[in-house]
């Protein structure tokens, strides 16, 4: 393992913003891997105690639960009722259960919108980062983008019954479209038992406009373009070493 690999870098620095008794999401990925390690450290030296940590991916949860760190599904937090320290039980609308999430992205433009779901994990890193008070990503810089779409596919999870319908409608739209297979030749499946079909598209020249066109098809669950507005802060490591913080709107 490489001491000064920038994905350990800009992860560690995220880790250190966990505190005690908070819920923490986690999220998949490679980078992401450097912070769960962090994570189980900090738990094990008796630095961080009493926190839960709800996973984005079954591959997450298993690395997870073999790190010894405590789980928690979605479901268990939201049926407990449980708020995050700054809201009050007398609140009608419990929408964070989740204090923290960490996540990585494939790809940031300079208004912090990503691209997520090279890992295949898109739609419950969604569902996790709605549910979550605050949202930090971790990236190295070769994930910083003039503009999204022109480094990495748009990742689309689409339902196993509609993935011809779904191609094709991305392909009006001026994607370069391929159902994702794994390295035997089997479509990916995703955890929600779907399909991902993965579209590049030139340059995205207005996230905000693409993303609702998606959100309009019936036989897409979720794509991967993740709004600014979702993002807390992004923590971005670079080859010399150094890591820059930006802010975003979220909260
Ligand atoms: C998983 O589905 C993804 O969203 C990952 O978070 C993203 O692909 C970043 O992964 P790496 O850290 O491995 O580049």
């Amino acid at each position: 393992m490489n001491l000064n690999d920038p994905k350990k870098i800009a992860a560690e620095k995220a880790v250190e913003e966990i505190k005690d008794d908070m819920i923490v999401g986690l999220g998949t990925g490679s980078t992401f891997h450097f912070a769960l390690l962090k994570i189980a450290e900090r738990i094990q030296s008796g630095e961080l105690k009493n926190i839960k940590c709800v996973a984005s991916s079954k591959q997450t949860e298993l690395k997870a639960a073999e790190l010894g760190i405590p789980l928690v599904t979605l479901n268990e937090l939201y049926k407990s009722g449980r708020r995050t320290s700054s809201q009050s039980a007398t609140k009608t609308a419990d929408k964070f259960s989740i204090d923290l999430t960490i996540d990585g992205a494939d790809e940031l433009d300079k208004d912090l919108n990503l691209i997520k779901g090279g890992g295949g994990a898109l739609l419950r890193e969604k569902v996790i980062v709605q549910a979550s008070k605050k949202f930090i990503v971790v990236v190295d810089e070769s994930k910083l983008s003039k503009k999204l779409g022109m480094n990495f596919p748009v990742p689309v999870e689409v339902l196993q019954f509609a993935v011809e319908a779904e191609k094709s409608f991305l392909e009006s739209l001026g994607a370069n479209v391929s159902i994702r297979k794994n390295s035997d030749g089997e479509h990916f499946i995703t955890d929600e038992g779907n399909f991902i079909l993965d579209a590049k598209i030139n340059a995205i020249e207005n996230v905000d406009e693409f993303a609702s066109i998606l959100e309009q098809r019936a036989g897409i669950v979720e794509h991967g373009l993740f709004r600014s507005c979702l993002v807390s802060k992004v923590v971005c490591s670079f080859s010399d070493g150094s890591v820059t913080e930006w802010n975003s709107y979220k909260l």
